[in-house]
Formats: structure tokens, sequence, C-alpha cells
């Protein structure tokens, strides 16, 4: 049986993602505050904001994986995420832009 919800928005809140030195725009901030809109726009039963543990993009975070697709995006702040969540509901414009760079990570990793 599919999982029974239209969409997944896996955030990362693991330890690089959620690095205090973000302030504000780090993992926990970004995953609280979507999961607080998806929840005031009435998505609840049907959405799903979720924390994940680590999505091993850790040097290009903070991170979001959206299923189903299974796009990943990089380098998020809450204005981006945001971003990312009305392009994958359709109400915003798609940000390629936004998504994860596999060059960027591999120029990352190479530091
Ligand atoms: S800590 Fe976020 S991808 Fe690893």
């Amino acid at each position: 049986m599919k999982y029974p919800f239209q969409r997944l928005f896996l955030i990362c809140t693991g330890e690089r993602c959620n690095d205090d030195k973000r302030g504000k725009d780090r993992g926990e901030e970004i995953r609280a505050e979507l999961k607080e809109l998806n929840k005031k726009l009435g998505r609840k039963g049907t959405v799903r904001v979720c924390a994940v543990s680590c999505l091993d993009l850790c040097e290009v975070g903070p991170n979001m994986v959206v299923q189903p697709g299974g796009t990943a995006y990089s380098h998020l702040d809450r204005k981006s995420a945001r971003a990312v969540y009305d392009a994958e509901m359709g109400e915003g414009p798609p940000r390629p832009d936004l998504e994860f760079d596999p060059d960027d990570l591999a120029a990352a990793r190479r530091k």
C-alpha cells in the first residue's frame, strides 16, 4: 500500500543543517515554519512536513527532499524553503535554481 499522503517534505534537522550559526535559517526553524504554514493551510491530513536526521548532503545544507519525485533542494533558508513549498504545491513558480547540484556538493567536499 502506498503512503497515504499527497506530498511529503523531508527537512533535514541534522547537526550541520541545524547549526546554530545559521540562526533562524537553520533546519529546525525551517521545519517549524513550514509545518506551521502547512497546518494553517489545513493540509495536515494530506501533506506532511517532517524532520530527518541527515540526507548526507551536509556540505550544501540546509537541505530538503520532497516526495513523490525525490527532488532535493540545498542551501535553504526560511524564505527559499517557503518558495520550494509553494512551488511543490503548485502555488508558485518552479524553483530549479534552488535544487541540489551534485557538482556543487563535489566542490564543497574537495575543500
Ligand atoms: S546534517 Fe543535513 S544533510 Fe547531513
